[in-house]
């Protein structure tokens, strides 16, 4: 009998690679997502890579009676909870939508698995936390700004949420990932990233506009204080993201945390400038993209990328796949989904 891990948004971009990552080390996946911002059809994805189809169950987990009947039902060994609403934009348009659904589902879980003495969550978290850095690389260490948008006010608010938890729990421990910039897709291209609409962030839009579903893809600005003028990101591999959450989760199952609340920053450890990228892509699928420099877009910062020593030493984690093998994967996937691999 495998040992159940409940997946919470397991259809989404993040949690669908780690669904194929949990199911490749042994494990059993209930996913539970609303599909507000995904589709079933990944289902069948993960199928075609695993050979196993996860559990799965459509509702919001703002529910509290679904939320709790799932976990009378169900014997989990741990928790990953990605379910939540990350658009930046969109979260200082609708704030209240944001802090109602990110907060409340986070909590409605929180009670659930303390009603069942369900002890072990991996949070999925974003470097959104530390807003502009004063130093860089950035460790976990590195200060907790005020939040530059709703969708990261939940991240911080969520952490000290689970904080306070396990306080009051002293059995619960969890771990925190926090992500920096996480793109790619899986090799076989039955996964990746589905942006529903325009997407806001770079790689699903130079996807697209390589293969012509956008006319040009716009930069914003090239008079930030960097090398060609371009913001900077450390960009992650979304499999090696995936990977990283099977060691944190395995890390609580065994025991092996050293507090009952830990936070890793989930990064390669390099920066890349938005021109890099589109020079990057260029060279690794032969595709010439159309762009144009134009004004900045509000909000964004300058430069981060992470110090992943702490992941690395600590957790025996590393990011490995090359950024030109995951545009490359990225542009694959972005074939796949148009019928044209
Ligand atoms: C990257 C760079 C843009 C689009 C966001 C969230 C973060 C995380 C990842 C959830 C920036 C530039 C982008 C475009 C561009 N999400 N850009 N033209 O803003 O670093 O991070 O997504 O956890 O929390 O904040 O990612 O991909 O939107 O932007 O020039 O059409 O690409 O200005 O410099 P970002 P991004």
């Amino acid at each position: 009998m495998r040992p159940l891990i409940l997946v919470t948004g397991g259809t989404g971009y993040i949690g669908s690679h780690t669904v194929v990552e949990l199911q490749n080390n042994g494990f059993e996946v209930a996913i539970i997502d609303n599909l507000s911002n995904s589709s079933i059809e990944v289902l069948d994805g993960i199928e075609k890579i695993t050979k196993r189809r996860p559990l799965f169950y459509q509702f919001d987990l703002c529910e509290e009676n679904k939320v709790n009947n799932f976990f009378k039902n169900h014997s989990v060994i741990a928790v990953i909870h990605f379910a939540a609403f990350k658009a930046v934009g969109e979260s200082v348009a609708e704030p209240l939508k944001y802090y109602k659904n990110n907060l409340l589902s986070l909590l409605n879980l929180l009670k659930a698995m303390k009603s069942v003495n369900s002890q072990n969550m991996v949070f999925s978290s974003s470097c959104t936390v530390y807003g502009q850095p004063d130093e860089l690389p950035v460790t976990e260490k590195a200060a907790i700004k005020k939040a530059l948008s709703p969708y990261g006010n939940t991240k911080q608010i969520s952490e000290e949420i689970i904080q306070d938890h396990i306080f009051s729990f002293n059995l619960f421990k969890a771990i925190s990932l926090r992500y920096f910039n996480p793109i790619g897709a899986h090799t076989s291209a039955f996964i990746g990233e589905l942006p529903i609409g325009i997407p806001s962030n770079l790689v699903p839009f130079i996807t697209q506009t390589a293969i012509g579903e956008r006319g040009c893809l716009q930069v914003f600005g090239n008079d930030y204080n960097t090398p060609d003028g371009t913001c900077i990101r450390d960009y992650i591999n979304v499999v090696d993201l995936a990977k990283a959450h099977v060691i944190a989760v395995k890390r609580l199952i065994e025991n092996k945390n050293k507090k009952s609340f830990e936070v890793f920053n989930l990064g390669t450890g390099k920066g890349s400038s938005v021109l890099e990228i589109i020079f990057t892509f260029e060279a690794a699928t032969k595709q010439k993209l159309n762009y144009k420099i134009v004004d900045r877009r509000p909000g964004d910062i300058e430069r981060v990328f992470a110090d992943t020593r702490f992941a690395n030493e600590e957790l025996g984690w590393k990011a490995e796949i090359s950024l030109q093998d995951t545009l490359l994967s990225a542009w694959n996937w972005e074939k796949y989904c148009r019928g044209k691999s």
